[in-house]
């Protein structure tokens, strides 16, 4: 693991190690960071042009051994117009410039300045994030590294800021929300010989250290409560299945909880109706939704977060065996209402439909946001750029469109209607667990919310979104953690206080 020590010091500060400097469309620098850099400003003004260095956004220009520093290199990076720059931006600058120190170097500093004046200390704490997720890797298997690999054990990665004490007062609110997106990622990274359900219980007990309250319950519990669904999922699998429930209580005593529930499939074999062997491994990524859950109470906990808040999960593993459902069983739901399985491998409802009952009579939150890698059929429709959303409520929708695009984790959302429910009505059942062939993430939004009753309720569909990730800036792992900073956003906007 690239570790990452992350500091915040004055611009006065020494250099060493790696320095990397911000400078604009036209090429200029700020006053602290032309006093900082000394004779070297000349030089670099001098590549900059030679260069044709425009400083557009996230652009980078490298000058080895610059005269005049300690520093053994140097690295320019485009801030594009400094007054257009959004939080996102600076994140995407943390990730940059971490990205362009060289894997022999074990010192780096970054100086948050832009041609226009200080960065604000949120902003470096924005930067300080996006160097802390682009650091993530997981190599914990590895046990030999190749000769042209990454050899230092850590990056110790300093922060020049105008206020340092109100720059680290900014990062201690946002440290955690990096724990909780590194959480995630690495539940999603896990194989499922690892990572069980027993074992995904476990780790979400590590929460207790926080302050939350963790609840497991196992199969007899889940028995008794009468989840005939997410049991029927698990039965094929020589693990047994459980459902963890995570409180955190930094609200008003008494005041409803907000509430996330997730798909937590930990290998998705597609049981009896299996799923061919090209690419079957990814499917140990089938519980994203419930990493997102757990890395979500991860973040909230740690800043204290002043809401009260339920993060459910389901967690099971879908087998093709001789005790395995079969198409055409017949399982009854905790809400009372009966599912004829007509494929095993669309288990990701199954799962969530007991947790979603569950949750919403027993605790009656203000809302309820599902996330699952829940259908193939979402990533046709949107590919890996936007989760889809499926909702019975405009105001939470608007919430999430906006915090989708503050935080860059966005949603799309998908339609939802009578003429699509009545496709998962069945012959001998209440309803069948798949709807045919069009619209396929549809149909599975319709069969959640036959289990949601009136309760404000979001179903984020997070097949595209959560892991085979797309390289980015800021994440260069197969997993993302998708979603983990989209609900804090949503949170921090509008649920505290
Ligand atoms: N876990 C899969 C969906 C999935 C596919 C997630 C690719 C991530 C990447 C889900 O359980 C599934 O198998 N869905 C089926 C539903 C179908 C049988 C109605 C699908 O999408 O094909
Ligand atoms: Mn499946
Ligand atoms: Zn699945």
């Amino acid at each position: 693991m690239a570790d990452l020590k992350l500091d915040f010091s004055a611009f006065t500060a020494s250099e060493r190690g790696v320095l990397v400097a911000f400078c604009d469309e036209t090429g200029k620098f700020g006053a602290q960071t032309r006093r900082i850099l000394g004779d070297s400003a000349v030089f670099a003004e001098r590549a900059i042009s030679a260069e044709r260095f425009k400083g557009k956004l996230g652009s980078t220009l490298e000058l080895i051994a610059p005269p005049g520093l300690r520093a053994s290199r140097l690295i320019l990076v485009g801030s594009g117009k400094p007054k257009d720059l959004k939080t996102k931006d600076y994140l995407k600058l943390g990730g940059i410039a971490v990205g362009k120190i060289p894997s022999a170097a074990s010192e780096g500093m970054i100086v948050a300045e832009l041609p226009t004046g200080a960065v604000k200390p949120e902003d470096a704490a924005e930067i300080a994030l996006g160097a802390k997720l682009r650091a993530y890797k997981f190599d914990r298997y590895k046990t030999k590294k190749k000769d042209d690999e990454d050899t230092r054990s850590s990056l110790k990665l300093t922060i020049s800021v105008a206020n340092a004490p109100a720059a680290k007062k900014a990062w201690t609110q946002r440290a955690g929300l990096a724990d909780g997106v590194v959480f995630a990622r690495d539940l999603i990274n896990e194989p499922a010989n690892v990572l069980y359900p027993e074992e995904f219980a476990k780790r979400a007990t590590t929460l207790r250290k926080l302050g939350v309250r963790v609840e497991v319950l196992d199969v007899a519990d889940m028995t008794k409560l009468g989840m005939g669904a997410l049991l029927g999922v698990g039965q094929g699998s020589r693990r047994d299945s459980r459902m963890v429930v995570m409180h955190w209580n930094g609200g008003k005593r008494g005041e409803k909880p907000i509430s996330f529930i997730g798909k937590g499939v930990c290998f998705d074999t597609g049981g009896i109706s299996i799923k061919p062997a090209a690419g079957m491994e990814d499917m140990k990524g089938d519980m994203g939704g419930a990493a997102c859950v757990v890395g979500l109470m991860q973040a909230l906990a740690s800043r204290k977060a002043k809401v009260n808040v339920i993060g459910a999960i389901g967690i099971v593993e879908n087998m093709p065996d001789g005790n395995a459902q079969r198409p055409g069983d017949i399982v009854k739901s905790m809400s009372g209402q009966t599912i004829e399985i007509i494929n095993t491998d669309a288990e990701g409802r199954l799962v969530l439909c007991d947790v979603l009952h569950y949750i919403n009579t027993k605790y009656t939150p203000k809302f309820m946001i599902n996330l699952a890698t829940l259908t193939g059929a979402i990533i046709v429709a949107l590919g890996q750029e936007y989760a889809g959303m499926f909702s019975n409520d405009d105001k939470l929708c608007d919430r999430l469109t906006k915090a989708g695009n503050e935080t860059g984790e966005r949603v799309w959302r998908m339609p939802l209607g009578p003429e699509y429910d009545k496709m998962i009505d069945s012959k001998f059942a209440d309803m069948k667990n798949t709807g045919g062939r069009y619209g396929g993430s549809i149909t599975a939004a319709q069969f959640l919310q036959r289990f949601v009753g009136k309760t404000p309720w979001v179903h984020l569909d997070i097949a595209g979104t959560a892991l085979g990730s797309p390289q980015t800036d800021i994440n260069k792992s197969w997993s993302s953690g998708w979603g983990v900073r989209l609900l804090d956003q949503l949170v921090a906007d509008h649920y505290e206080g």
